[in-house]
């Protein structure tokens, strides 16, 4: 039997799952646990690059870890664990520290832009960041990484990095690649529909919330950015309204030409209260989910354990073999 392919992937801790992630992200992994043998790890050592408050950082990464198996991953066949739990991360960031020049992190634009939000902590974890993402994904021999637009360029580092590795030292590390597939849906913020739409969006109503109640998700749609035509139509020109068709049709599985015709002739008002009950209609049973596993410490202490088991082990196969190949001694037992 051919061995399944390992698909790495990971989502910060630093804010509450939006729709966004849902549509852009989770909703496909639940796809891929089938065909792949997947991890997917909650990254708190990357959420820490950013000021954090620790009482809301554990409070995020317990509710990513339930939202995670609430949309449906199953954690009998996907590995799903804190990166903080499995110090091999750490080990093998540093050594790739040593491996990578500041000239390409120089390049980096995710950094730039951070750094220009973030101008009072410009601290050297967010200028390496991009290395301890390397680390996650080649430890585990990873083929395949699905990543969005923003991430692309730190994937193309972490296949130089890990190239560059394995000509002086011979193979170690299997080059990713970026994972083509049912590419998800790309969500943008509500009130300012030409940005993405980000679990750290101070404004409020440019998110929804993966536990936003009902009526909340509804009176956010509705006060959502359109434009001053009356017409339901994607278009580069409508970022508002096309954002709202591609909720719809991610929600509902109806392709963009079909909602436009569903909603030929409609008006926005009618438009805007169908996406509301589309992403209800999504959202609740999930709520109910999480609800039900809040209530299951013991189920979700086991699930993180294990998690973190089977990632250690795995991650230490590769971490030991770097290790040698640089020099260090082995430990004496
Ligand atoms: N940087 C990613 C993000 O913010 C999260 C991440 C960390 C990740 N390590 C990863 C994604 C490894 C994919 C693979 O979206």
């Amino acid at each position: 039997m051919e061995e399944k392919k390992r698909i790495f992937s990971g989502m910060q801790p630093s804010g509450m799952i939006t729709l966004g992630n849902y549509l852009g992200a989770m909703k496909n992994w639940t796809a891929l646990q089938n065909d792949y043998d997947c991890l997917y790890c909650i990254v708190d050592m990357h959420a820490i690059t950013v000021r954090q408050d620790p009482v809301k950082l554990r409070k995020q990464a317990k509710d990513l870890l339930t939202q995670y198996l609430a949309v449906g991953l199953d954690p009998e066949k996907n590995t799903i664990y804190y990166q903080s739990h499995v110090s091999q991360h750490a080990e093998l960031g540093w050594i790739l520290n040593c491996y990578t020049y500041m000239g390409e992190m120089n390049r980096m634009t995710q950094f730039k832009d951070k750094a220009a939000k973030h101008a009072d902590n410009i601290n050297t974890g967010l200028y390496t960041y991009p290395v301890l993402m390397a680390a996650d994904i080649l430890l585990y021999q990873t083929d395949l990484v699905p990543v969005g637009e923003d991430q692309r360029q730190h994937l193309e580092i972490t296949r130089d990095i890990a190239g560059r590795f394995n000509t002086i030292y011979g193979d170690t590390f299997k080059i990713p690649e970026a994972y083509i597939g049912k590419v998800g849906a790309r969500v943008m913020a509500l009130q300012e529909p030409t940005k993405k739409m980000s679990k750290s969006d101070e404004n409020k109503n440019n998110t929804i919330i993966l536990m936003d109640e009902p009526a909340v998700i509804m009176n956010k749609i509705k006060r959502a950015v359109t434009d001053s035509e009356d017409e339901v139509r994607f278009s580069e020109d409508k970022p508002g309204i096309s954002n709202l068709l591609g909720i719809y049709s991610a929600c509902t599985g109806k392709t963009i030409a079909e909602a436009e015709k569903e909603f030929a002739g409609a008006g926005y008002g009618t438009f805007k209260t169908a996406v509301g009950e589309a992403v209800v209609a999504n959202l609740e049973p999930i709520q109910q989910r999480v609800r039900d596993l809040e209530k299951n410490k013991d189920y979700l202490d086991e699930v993180i354990k294990k998690g973190a088991e089977r990632a250690s082990k795995l991650a230490e196969r590769t971490l030991s073999k770097v290790q040698k190949r640089v020099g260090f001694l082995p430990k004496v037992r």
